[in-house]
């Protein structure tokens, strides 16, 4: 069917690649710490090569690069850091399964689009030796897991602080002594294969390897729509979110009171659930604050708030990378800006800030005082809105939005009250799903 006018004009409006969006939130987690820097893009590239050496088809091969670009997501929502990328010793049942790895199984499962991907993270740490011949309920270890693990270690043994030629001798040593046990040796082949090749190095190594690994290997890219961005505008939530019990549900709050204000504001349902989706994404940043500074109850330092304030320019330049999200990413990442040109952090003006950026500065600060924390209850309405009406005095927020918050308080309150149960709850059989999970495949791995 060809869409005319304006229905045309939307389903362009959201031609987003999902490898763009995996690639900007790859991007995000590897804000997390210097160690782990460009870590899922690197694996992300030599599993692509390493799949093309190994004739995968296509559409597999664009499966494992996806993978691979979010393959340790699930560490984000873990205690221990990311910090030294040595998961074997995370490792917590004979078949090699380690914790973060189920919890990155756990939350990208949920998405439709990544039902193939999953199971390529859930095995990224199992040896070939464990691993062959085993099923896990019914099903054979997919073969792409291993090149997955092949990469995470290639990418463990550089070491950043040193030029890479020098290095291949020593990092093909060390692969080559686990052909068979460890890896794969058809895997290991490919490899040594092409450590051969300078370019392979400095590919792996070159800040231009986003574009490396979009233009090699994403020609027939999977777009998604208004709807597949909304679910994987959700999943990014649960990342940015998860990391810290304080704020589980925060961004489905700010979300869900986004989308409300714009419906009694009188936008069109395609743009309301457009801001919805800004909703999710607009802490995307808060991936590089460490959780510390997030949980902390206190007033924050001044060095602190420092922190704090990069979260929104992170959110704006990692969405920036994505064609197509251009208007989404300036609702997200201007929430902390006022209309007197004091917000942070690029000070704009008034006339600067659209419609959509209010009202998420609105609903990030409305769900933010009512929402419950451990450490204290949500203010009750009075407080809300006396809050929320010194600050239009004030000159940070926008008197129409406020207005439109009084006038509906009740309804727009249910309405980030539900979203956050709902997300709370998703939040708690998460993190039991995961432990029983756990349990239950100690027992069933043959
Ligand atoms: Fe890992
Ligand atoms: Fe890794
Ligand atoms: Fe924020």
């Amino acid at each position: 069917m060809i869409l005319r006018g304006d229905s045309m004009k939307q389903k362009q409006d959201l031609d987003v690649s999902l490898m763009d969006m995996v690639m900007c939130l790859s991007d995000a987690m590897d804000l997390i710490s210097s160690t782990v820097n460009g870590h899922h893009q690197r694996v992300a590239y030599i599993a692509g090569k390493l799949a093309e050496e190994l004739k995968i088809p296509k559409r597999k091969r664009e499966h494992l690069i996806l993978a691979s670009a979010l393959h340790d997501v699930g560490a984000l929502s873990l205690q221990e850091r990311l910090d030294t990328l040595n998961f074997e010793l995370d490792v917590s049942d004979s078949l090699g399964l380690s914790k973060h790895a189920i919890l990155g199984y756990q939350l990208i499962d949920e998405f439709e689009p990544f039902v193939e991907i999953a199971p390529l993270v859930l095995y990224h740490h199992v040896d070939w030796e464990k691993g062959a011949g085993s099923e896990f309920r019914g099903e054979q270890i997919p073969w792409e897991s291993h090149i997955l693990h092949l990469a995470d270690r290639i990418d463990v043994l550089i070491k950043s602080e040193a030029g890479i030629l020098g290095q291949v001798d020593r990092i093909c040593a060390k692969i080559v002594e686990e052909a068979g046990n460890k890896f794969v040796p058809e895997i290991v082949e490919a490899f040594t294969g092409l450590a051969q090749k300078e370019s392979f190095w400095f590919d792996i190594t070159s800040p231009a390897r986003i574009q490396l690994i979009t233009n090699e290997f994403s020609r027939d890219k999977i777009c998604l729509g208004l709807d597949g961005l909304y679910n994987l505008g959700k999943l990014f939530s649960q990342i940015i979110d998860f990391r810290s019990r304080f704020t589980a549900a925060h961004s489905s709050g700010v979300a869900a009171s986004a989308e409300a204000l714009a419906n009694f504001i009188g936008m069109s349902e395609h743009k309301a659930r457009k801001l919805k989706v800004a909703g999710y994404l607009h802490d995307l940043g808060k991936l590089a604050v460490p959780t510390e500074i997030l949980e902390k109850p206190d007033k924050l330092t001044e060095a602190e708030f420092n922190i704090i304030k990069k979260h929104t320019y992170y959110t704006y330049h990692t969405l920036k990378r994505v064609k197509g999200l251009d208007e989404i990413n300036i609702w997200a990442s201007l929430h902390h800006e006022r209309l007197d040109g004091e917000g942070y952090p690029f000070h704009y003006q008034q006339e600067e800030l659209p419609l959509g950026s209010r009202i998420m500065a609105v609903a990030d600060v409305f769900s933010a005082i009512t929402e419950d924390r451990p450490y204290r209850r949500g203010m009750e309405k009075k407080k809300v809105l006396n809050i929320l009406e010194n600050m239009v005095q004030d000159g940070a927020l926008d008197e129409d939005i406020v207005l439109t918050l009084n006038d509906n308080y009740e309804a727009i309150y249910c309405l980030r009250k539900y979203a956050q149960e709902q997300e709370t709850s998703e939040y708690k059989s998460f993190l039991q799903d995961s432990l029983a999970d756990n349990s239950q495949r100690k027992a069933e791995a043959k």
